[in-house]
């Protein structure tokens, strides 16, 4: 990349920051296959929404069917996966949106690198923390069986390594929770941080 030069852009994020009202952060959710990262990350978007927020949520099963289509699960691809999406979620937030991700992102590495792409304070890890047991259990798309049965290879916590946070900004066991209370709490915090205020319409 040496011969390309940043242009800097005469609308910069803190036109857009004005402009929509709010201040752009990124929620990035992680946890094993099932642990419930798609689920609760629509629940929180959709309270943001109520509250006049604007949004935007990437999901790791919608983004493997466009841009990360030609992606696999040997880890050189999740690394790839993770790097894309950290990438796109820096420039949504670049345009002042508030950014929700739903991926396994297994490996501590790449979500570091992720946070690394973001000012201090605007990237916050959610780790959905459901046991492997419990996830097997729920298995509501069959993978887990198939992974067992050697019909899928390199599958998280089963042939492939899942690594937890260490100091994730949020922390939310779901082995036996009510979704709806754990959306609750994420909001709770967003607002008790001043990422966000109370709103209500
Ligand atoms: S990540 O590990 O690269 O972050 P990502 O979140 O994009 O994974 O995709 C995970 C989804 O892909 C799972 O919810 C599951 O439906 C599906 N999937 C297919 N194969 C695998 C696999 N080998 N390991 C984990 N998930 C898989």
């Amino acid at each position: 990349m040496s011969n390309v030069v940043w242009h800097q852009t005469t609308i910069n994020q803190g036109d857009r920051k004005k402009f929509l009202n709010q201040k752009p952060f990124v929620l990035w959710f992680t946890g094993l296959s099932a642990s419930g990262k798609s689920t609760i990350a629509n629940i929180v978007e959709q309270k943001l929404f109520k509250m006049k927020y604007k949004t935007y949520l990437l999901d790791g099963d919608n983004v493997r069917h466009g841009l990360n289509s030609d992606l696999g699960f040997d880890e050189e691809s999740r690394v790839e996966n993770i790097r894309r999406i950290g990438e796109v979620a820096k420039l949504f937030n670049d345009s002042g949106l508030i950014v929700l991700t739903a991926f396994i992102s297994p490996f501590i590495s790449d979500r570091t690198l992720v946070r690394k792409l973001f000012e201090k304070g605007n990237f916050l890890e959610v780790f959905i923390d459901s046991s492997l047991e419990v996830c097997e259990k729920r298995d509501p798309k069959g993978m887990y069986k198939k992974a067992r049965n050697g019909e899928i290879k390199n599958f998280t916590g089963i042939s492939s390594p899942y690594e937890v946070p260490k100091n994730p900004e949020i922390h939310l066991l779901n082995n036996d929770a009510k979704l709806e209370e754990l959306s609750n709490q994420i909001i709770n915090f967003l607002i008790e941080n001043e990422y966000i205020e109370e709103r209500k319409f």
